[in-house]
């Protein structure tokens, strides 16, 4: 199944009202390599989705080129009814600079490595993007990082600084730093790989509680047991492609593709 087919897969487009985020016959080449090949994809608002699999595959390219973090070849991504567009591979592209920008106000992205900044206590880390993205004064940064610091459980450890904290409590303070934003769509790019594994499940909690929330979420993962449990759909990439769209029973149970088949009998 090539991009264009896994996309009718999705369920409720009708190809009337646009989705949350459309991406259409997205490129992307680092220097001579292709890297995504022509991928299209409907997200709907609310949705959970998972994308696994084989590392180099181009799944961090893919998030990356969601948030404007990379400049696409060719193609679209469009969230919220802000469009990056290139009609034709390397052709200008008109203020990229500004609508990335405006694009990452919609999108909160969080990492694998947790980048807090290590001089700043977890409230003060939490504070910065309001305050430096969105001109919020000190009192109303510091009321939403209290909000978010709530939410994500971790209000009683808001002024430690982030090697006080475990690696799911650094992981949690991303996640409240991200939220504080107010984005319509957040992105992981395997937010629990550097984590003790006894942290993991209260990472993937906040990520359960925010799906209930209506939260629109994206989450790169080799988590196979929160992509199962929690995600509307998962999404199979290999090779710069999007092999297969399928929700957790169909795709666990009975690829499609053989390529997901061989990748899922060799990773469970
Ligand atoms: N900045 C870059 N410059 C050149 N090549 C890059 C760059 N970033 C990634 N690549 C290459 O692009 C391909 C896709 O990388 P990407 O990081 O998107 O893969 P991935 O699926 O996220 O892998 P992993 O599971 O290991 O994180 C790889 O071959 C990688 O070496
Ligand atoms: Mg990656």
């Amino acid at each position: 199944m090539g991009a264009n087919a896994s996309r009718e897969a999705v369920a409720g487009i009708d190809g009337q009202c646009q989705p949350l985020i459309r991406v259409q016959n997205l490129i992307k080449y680092y220097h001579e390599e292709l890297i995504l090949k022509d991928i299209s994809v409907d997200i709907e608002e609310g949705d959970l989705v998972s994308i696994i699999g084989p590392s180099g595959c181009g799944k961090s390219t893919f998030l990356r080129c969601l948030n404007g973090m990379e400049v696409l070849d060719c193609g679209s991504v469009n969230i919220n009814g802000i469009s990056l567009q290139r009609k034709t591979l390397g052709a200008p592209m008109q203020d990229f600079n500004t609508k990335a920008h405006a694009l990452r106000q919609q999108v909160g992205m969080v990492f694998q490595t947790f980048n807090l900044f290590p001089h700043k206590t977890l409230l003060q880390n939490v504070m910065m993007a309001p305050m430096i993205v969105q001109k919020k004064s000190r009192d109303e940064a510091e009321a939403i990082a209290v909000k978010f610091l709530d939410k994500v459980g971790l209000k009683t450890f808001s002024h430690r600084y982030p090697i006080q904290l475990s690696g799911g409590q650094q992981q949690r303070g991303a996640i409240a730093r991200a939220l504080a934003l107010s984005p319509k769509v957040m992105l992981y790019d395997e937010p629990t790989s550097a984590i003790d594994p006894t942290r993991v499940d209260e990472v993937l909690e906040v990520m359960r509680d925010l799906d209930k929330e209506g939260m629109t979420q994206i989450v790169v993962t080799h988590e196979m047991r929160f992509a199962k449990d929690a995600s509307d759909y998962i999404i199979y990439m290999e090779q710069g492609e999007f092999v297969e769209i399928s929700d957790e029973d169909e795709i666990f149970i009975a690829p499609k593709d053989e390529r997901t088949r061989k990748f899922l009998k060799k990773f469970m």
